[in-house]
């Protein structure tokens, strides 16, 4: 048998101006993570059972794009498995799905450590984060890349695409509570709006995404520097810049304006918007009532966590 899990992630910084060169951050969430355990099966065949996203099937009833089928058909066929093992593969997974939080990349990443080490054939971090890349795109259209690295390396990463990964140091924990719309939205949509207006007018948007890379900077320079007090400022000039960006929805704003009401240092959306989640930075003391103050306001859920 074997197991292996992999964390959620929120991006902190940067998302959408990450696709276009710009730095973006991001953490891993350890509360929420998708586990997989892989054992032998006596009967014919690879029964996936993924209660999340009510999947109960056997490999070849899928359709061979299906986001958890291609990491099964990609991977043998890249180790040349042949002919296919008998397994029963469980995917459990507490990351909301579609909601900015990284489920699909963290059920690659899993999927991925389980079934190479089952096959004697370990991969490493690298290996697995580049292979999570190459199937993030099959689903993602044009992803940057960032959920898988966050994700596979499980920790907080200053993140530009096409270059070597960078981790970087929280030198003083701090505490972010997450609220969920509740309202699924495909990044792909989000990414692909923001192409159309950057291809619209190139010269406003590349200026647009200069401002964030700026603001990414300033803020990776405060949390490495225990100034983390001073990023609740940046994020809301990043929430304002991704609503320019028409990645926000009414329900997001609902959500940041509430946690701005309930005092908190800063609040934005995270991840591609449209729905999913916000985050917002608070002393720690009042995560609790900022949580309550956001499903008073309407959120599903929240997840309270400290980023160190
Ligand atoms: O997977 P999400 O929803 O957290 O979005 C990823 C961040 C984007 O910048 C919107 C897209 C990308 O590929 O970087």
């Amino acid at each position: 048998m074997k197991k292996s899990s992999a964390p959620g992630k929120i991006i902190l910084f940067g998302e959408h101006a990450v696709v276009y060169g710009r730095p973006a951050l991001a953490v891993p969430v350890t509360q929420i993570h998708v586990d997989v355990e892989i054992t032998d099966s006596a009967r014919k065949g690879i029964w996936i059972h993924a209660p999340a996203i009510n999947l109960h099937a056997e490999l070849n009833t899928l359709p061979s794009d299906h986001a958890v089928a291609s990491v099964f058909n990609n991977l043998f066929f890249l180790l040349r498995v042949s002919p296919f093992p008998n397994l029963e593969v469980n995917i459990n997974s507490t990351i909301p799905v579609a909601s900015g939080l990284g489920s699909g990349a963290a059920v690659t990443v899993a999927l991925l450590r389980a079934l190479s080490s089952f096959l004697l054939r370990p991969m490493s971090d690298d290996e697995i984060n580049a292979f999570a890349y190459d199937i993030e795109k099959i689903h993602h259209g044009t992803p940057s890349g960032i959920d898988n690295t966050v994700i596979t390396y499980a920790k907080p990463v200053y993140f530009i695409k096409n270059q070597l990964i960078e981790t970087f140091t929280v030198s003083v924990p701090f505490t972010i509570v997450i609220g969920n719309t509740g309202m699924p939205a495909p990044t792909k949509e989000s990414v692909g709006d923001v192409r159309t207006l950057w291809e619209a007018d190139k010269a406003k948007w590349e200026g647009v995404f200069d401002e964030v890379g700026e603001l990414v900077k300033e803020a990776r320079r405060n949390v490495e520097s225990g100034k983390w007090m001073e990023i609740g400022g940046l994020m809301n000039q990043n929430h304002d810049l991704l609503k320019e960006m028409t990645v926000s929805s009414a329900e997001l704003d609902i959500l940041v304006s509430a946690a701005r009401k309930a005092g908190v240092l800063g609040a934005k959306l995270s991840g591609g918007g449209r729905g999913g989640n916000m985050i917002a930075l608070v002393e720690s003391e009042s995560a609790e009532s900022v949580s309550e103050a956001l499903i008073r306001a309407g959120a599903k859920s929240t997840i309270i966590t400290t980023i160190k």
